[in-house]
């Protein structure tokens, strides 16, 4: 499919959902992976997983700002230079703005905004990145392009990441790194199945008919994923990409 064969690429949020079958799909592809999540049991049921066994767990609160520094010595110890870098550790919170709670909102913050930041201000440095340059996925949501209610703090965490992504993408072009965004509608993951099992099958019936080609899986958003960081994708940057099985442009 697409050439990753060598690339060393950093997956978090590589021990559930999206990010899991992101690793599988890269390692599929011949990539070594640095996959981070908070629970070590689980990023190690993502490496039985994987093809190869060539790959590096780091168990990390990516909330630890200060331990990055550190985090990416130790990466770049165990795996050379970097190629690649996807953002997809996430927190979804469903809050109606009168039970949202400062701190709440900044957790959410945290993990899904700030981190990106962190995460590329050291990706991008002269020991940590390949000099011939490199590329940066951030995981976004069609959360960020339609409101709901509820999801006003997910959804400006989001929205400011594709916003990130627009001048991050100006400011590292010169050294050929590449920055996007990808914005899945509802992707059938066992977390999500586990909330549908809680709605009503008339709430169910209105999330999958509001995609016209139906619910996606987590393998349709790492097909993507594994394009944008290839060099396939080198003329992208910038630019936030929907895949959404239409539910954005449906009305
Ligand atoms: N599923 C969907 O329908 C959908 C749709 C649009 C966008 N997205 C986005 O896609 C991304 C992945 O979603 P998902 O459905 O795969 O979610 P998920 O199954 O809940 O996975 C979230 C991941 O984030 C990691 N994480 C959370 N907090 C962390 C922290 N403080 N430090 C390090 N890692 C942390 C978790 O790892 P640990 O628990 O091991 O820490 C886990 O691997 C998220 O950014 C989400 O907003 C999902």
């Amino acid at each position: 499919m697409y050439d990753l064969d060598g690339k060393k690429i950093l997956v978090t949020g590589a021990s559930s959902g999206l990010g899991r079958a992101a690793a599988i799909k890269l390692s599929a592809l011949n990539a070594k992976v640095c996959l981070i999540g908070r629970d070590e049991t689980r990023l190690k049921e993502t490496l039985s997983l994987m093809k190869n066994k060539n790959h590096f767990i780091l168990p990390a609160d990516l909330k630890n700002f200060e331990e990055y520094e550190e985090s990416f010595k130790r990466i770049t110890m165990e795996m050379g230079k970097l190629d690649g870098l996807v953002h997809f550790a996430g927190i979804h919170k469903i809050l109606p703005l009168k039970a949202m709670k400062v701190d709440s909102l900044k957790e959410m913050l945290d993990v899904n905004l700030l981190a990106f930041f962190e995460l590329v201000k050291h990706f991008t440095k002269k020991n940590n990145v390949n000099d011939a340059g490199a590329s940066i996925v951030g995981i976004s949501s069609v959360a960020s392009l339609r409101g709901a209610s509820a999801l006003s703090g997910y959804g400006c965490s989001k929205a400011a990441l594709d916003g990130a992504v627009r001048s991050l993408a100006c400011e590292y072009a010169s050294k050929n790194i590449r920055i996007n965004s990808v914005a899945p509608g509802f992707v059938k993951t066992p977390l999500n199945d586990n909330t549908m099992k809680t709605l009503p099958q008339e709430a169910v019936d209105k999330i999958i008919n509001a995609h016209p080609l139906g619910i996606g899986t987590p393998e349709d958003v790492a097909n993507l994923v594994a394009f944008l960081l290839s060099s396939e994708a080198k003329w992208i940057t910038g630019s936030t990409i929907i895949i959404d099985g239409g539910f954005s442009i449906a009305s």
